[in-house]
């Protein structure tokens, strides 16, 4: 066990491992296998880890404690982007979020950028990280039923009938767990100026995480329905799709949001 494996070997054991169906990663980090090679194993040792690349980071000055915290970071370089294709090239060279080394694809956006509606869901899925799009697995496919139902849609092509949709996380976490307050901390930045640069009418927050992200809180089944403020919006909290396909009673409740929402983009087009 202490002797390093050659590539060989390695690649043998990875196809091995395959074979037993073992499909994705399921770390928060990557594990660096030649380190723990190289070093002997004891009983209670933690595996050695790679430690977090840092954005101007290099070889010969390794990051420091004394760097800006994330959130600054994030901030700045949310901050520095003029237009979308600038936000999303920013997001995809931001290295403070492991999420990002565990994920396949950087999942931006879809849809309509000249939307009046703005979805912000939570974070990437399986399926999401696979194509690099949000809401394309079941909750997805609910949620473009949802839409159509009160003439919206994510490919509309005029912006009144038309959605944009993003998440509060670009990258998906390990076994879809729950999102760390750290990491809604470090990725607001970059849902905020999203939205700015994007400039919707209106915002829908999809479920808990979407409303911790958007409003500092959660509680949605006492916040669905009620217009709010997020992101210098008016926000609407709803019931995610994912949780009415488990709860396909809230349907009724999900049902009058939409009808909320459509009276307000009524209201004043
Ligand atoms: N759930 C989300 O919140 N977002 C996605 O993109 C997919 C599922």
């Amino acid at each position: 066990m202490e002797s390093a494996l050659d590539p060989h070997t390695a690649k043998a054991l990875l196809e091995w491992q395959i074979e037993l169906g073992a499909t994705e990663a399921i770390g928060d980090v990557p594990v660096n296998r030649y380190a723990d090679a190289r070093t002997p194993a004891t009983a209670d040792a933690p595996p050695a880890r790679e430690p977090a690349p840092r954005a101007g980071a290099t070889a010969a000055a390794p990051a420091q404690d004394t760097e800006d915290d994330p959130v600054t970071e994030a901030r700045a370089a949310a901050a520095a982007a003029g237009d979308l294709a600038d936000l999303r090239t920013a997001l995809a060279a931001f290295d403070r979020c492991d999420l990002k080394r565990g994920a396949r694809n950087l999942v931006f956006a879809d849809g309509n950028a000249q939307a009046r509606v703005m979805i912000v869901g939570e974070a990437p899925g399986r399926d999401e990280d696979m194509q690099g799009k949000p809401f394309v697995g079941r909750a997805g496919r609910l949620l473009d039923r949802m839409l159509e139902a009160i003439g919206m849609a994510r490919d509309a092509e005029s912006a009144e009938h038309a959605v944009y949709i993003t998440n509060v996380l670009p990258w998906r976490p390990p076994q879809n767990r729950d999102p760390k307050p750290e990491e809604i901390a470090m990725l607001r930045p970059f849902v905020q100026r999203h939205v700015e640069l994007a400039a919707p009418r209106l915002v829908v927050l999809m479920g808990n995480i979407s409303c911790q992200a958007g409003l500092g809180r959660r509680g949605i089944t006492r916040l669905r329905g009620q217009w709010a403020e997020a992101y210098g919006r008016p926000a609407l909290p709803m019931f995610h799709p994912a949780y009415l396909l488990r709860n396909p009673g809230a349907k009724r409740e999900a049902w009058a949001d939409l009808l909320e929402l459509q009276a307000r983009l009524r209201e004043a087009p």
